[in-house]
């Protein structure tokens, strides 16, 4: 049986990092679910048509790492039909073997409910826009408004939205050097029989 990790939180809150930083020390796949809505967000045209034909090619983008395509993965990850169309190409990812680490929104609540482990990872908005602004190379006060327009969309949202499993581990980075952050990670999932 294939070991899955889910790992949620808000934008910049250094789930991504710590689900690369997993996959790698436990040889598993990786999947960066947001990937897939700002593909779709990217896309000319219907959003549902632009998931259902979701190609590889789609997130190879260079400009899919922009605080613009992350306004647009979050509109289109309001819409019911665009979340199912990317429900099934997900889950079939959490069964590769001999693990996989998704990280995202909904992992640990929609995608892979009975995900071996589950990490809820947060940071205050500050820490959050300041990791992000020195990534970006973009100003500070412009990314804090973004991430917090962006989190109050996934979190308001119907379907889907943003919260954390009730079996989830919350892990708050706020304070946490990225070492830190990652080597409490594994030990979780150590813990959890990775
Ligand atoms: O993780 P990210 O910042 O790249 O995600 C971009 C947007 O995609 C995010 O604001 C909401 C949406 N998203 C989602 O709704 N569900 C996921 N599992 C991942 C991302």
């Amino acid at each position: 049986m294939p070991f899955t990790i889910a790992i949620d939180g808000p934008a910049a809150s250094g789930k991504g990092t710590i689900a690369r930083a997993l996959a790698r020390q436990f040889g598993f796949a990786h999947l960066d679910t947001g990937l897939l809505y700002r593909a779709v967000g990217a896309k000319r045209g219907d959003p549902v048509a632009a998931a259902r034909s979701l190609a590889p090619e789609d997130l190879a983008r260079d400009d899919l790492r922009s605080a613009e395509a992350g306004q647009a993965a979050s509109r289109v990850a309001a819409i019911p039909e665009v979340r199912a169309a990317l429900v099934e190409f997900q889950r079939r990812f959490a069964r590769s073997e001999p693990g996989a680490v998704l990280d995202g929104r909904d992992i640990g609540t929609v995608i892979c409910p009975g995900a071996e482990l589950k990490l809820y990872v947060t940071a205050s908005d500050e820490i959050r826009a300041r990791r992000r602004a020195l990534e970006l190379g973009a100003d500070e006060a412009r990314i804090l408004a973004e991430l917090r327009e962006r989190d109050a969309r996934d979190a308001a949202r119907d379907v889907a939205p943003m919260r954390p499993a009730a079996d989830a581990l919350l892990f708050d980075t706020s304070e946490m050097s990225i070492e830190e952050a990652v080597a409490r990670a594994i030990a979780c999932a150590r813990e959890a029989g990775a």
